[in-house]
């Protein structure tokens, strides 16, 4: 019996994730299909209870849909609580389950994979819409010595900050902001990652030491990445290794199996343009 598995975006096109959850599979002998659903952005729900009623076991979910898949679901585990969003849709028998595997993805890349812990780091968070909620509470649980979400509408870093505020030392910004502040690890988490554009930086942003990292990955250097590699950060990263490990982490929720992530990154750094 095959078990059935989709991902589902609009647009969905471009998403590495059938790759992903495919070599995963191999790997440990699991037997599903994995396909990309495109959902019509007015019709997300219902794309969602056709995939369950024809047999699907559960989804992944991406732009734009991670809000709406949070308040579809009726049950939440405690870190799409807090993101308010979820990535991950497992069908049960007492209804829809959602997680939200994005903020793991990243620290365990972060960790595992680049050899760079968060602990007491000063931690520069660019952007304030869903990809940078859905990754904040696992930063702020890596417990980091500060964490600035600086963001080019003020007002929507203020609403994350205030939401976030209880779980450690945050503060918030807008870009210009920045001048005269150093950071050991700056992530970009806006969506310039993917439209190409630029954004307007301190050339003094990266202490010595100090990580870049795009959430987006493609085949270039993202241009947060290219900036960061002419202002000095000494390590600059892609979210492909993200991308890998937040499908770890969903194969795991809906297989109970824990798939070796490093070889599939390997795999994928040749051909990538997209972000989870
Ligand atoms: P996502 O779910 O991908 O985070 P989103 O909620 O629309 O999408 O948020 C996009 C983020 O990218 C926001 O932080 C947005 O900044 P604003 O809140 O000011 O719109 C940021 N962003 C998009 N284009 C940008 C640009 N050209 N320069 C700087 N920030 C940009």
């Amino acid at each position: 019996m095959t078990d059935h598995y989709a991902v589902i975006g609009n647009p969905v096109a471009h998403s590495l994730s059938p790759l992903v959850h495919t070599a995963f599979a191999q790997q440990t002998g699991q037997n599903i299909s994995y396909i990309k659903l495109l959902s019509p952005l007015t019709d997300f729900a219902v794309t969602v209870r056709k995939f369950q009623t024809d047999g699907g076991c559960g989804v992944n979910v991406t732009v734009p849909f991670k809000e709406e898949a949070f308040r579809i679901a009726d049950r939440h585990t405690e870190r799409a609580m807090l993101a308010q969003a979820a990535n991950t849709l497992v069908f049960t028998d007492t209804g829809i389950l959602a997680d939200n595997t994005d903020g793991a993805g990243l620290i365990i890349d972060l960790r595992q994979n680049l050899y760079f812990p968060l602990a007491h780091r000063r931690i520069l968070l660019l952007g304030a819409g869903g990809a940078a909620r859905g990754v904040m509470p696992s930063l702020l649980a890596e417990l980091p010595s500060r964490l600035v979400i600086a963001n080019r509408t003020r007002a929507r870093a203020h609403t994350l900050q205030e939401r976030f505020a209880i779980y450690g030392n945050v503060s918030a910004c807008d870009y210009a902001d920045l001048q005269n502040q150093q950071f050991d690890c700056v992530i970009n988490a806006t969506s310039t990652g993917l439209s190409g554009e630029y954004i307007t930086l301190p050339d003094t942003l990266f202490a010595p030491g100090s990580l870049a990292y795009d959430m987006a990955y493609g085949k270039d250097p993202t241009p947060f990445l290219r900036f960061a590699q002419g202002h000095g950060a000494a390590q600059c990263a892609d979210g492909l290794g993200m991308l890998v490990e937040q499908a770890a982490e969903a194969f795991h929720l809906w297989r109970k199996l824990r798939p070796q992530t490093q070889t599939v990154i390997d795999q994928l750094r040749s051909n990538s343009s997209n972000r989870a």
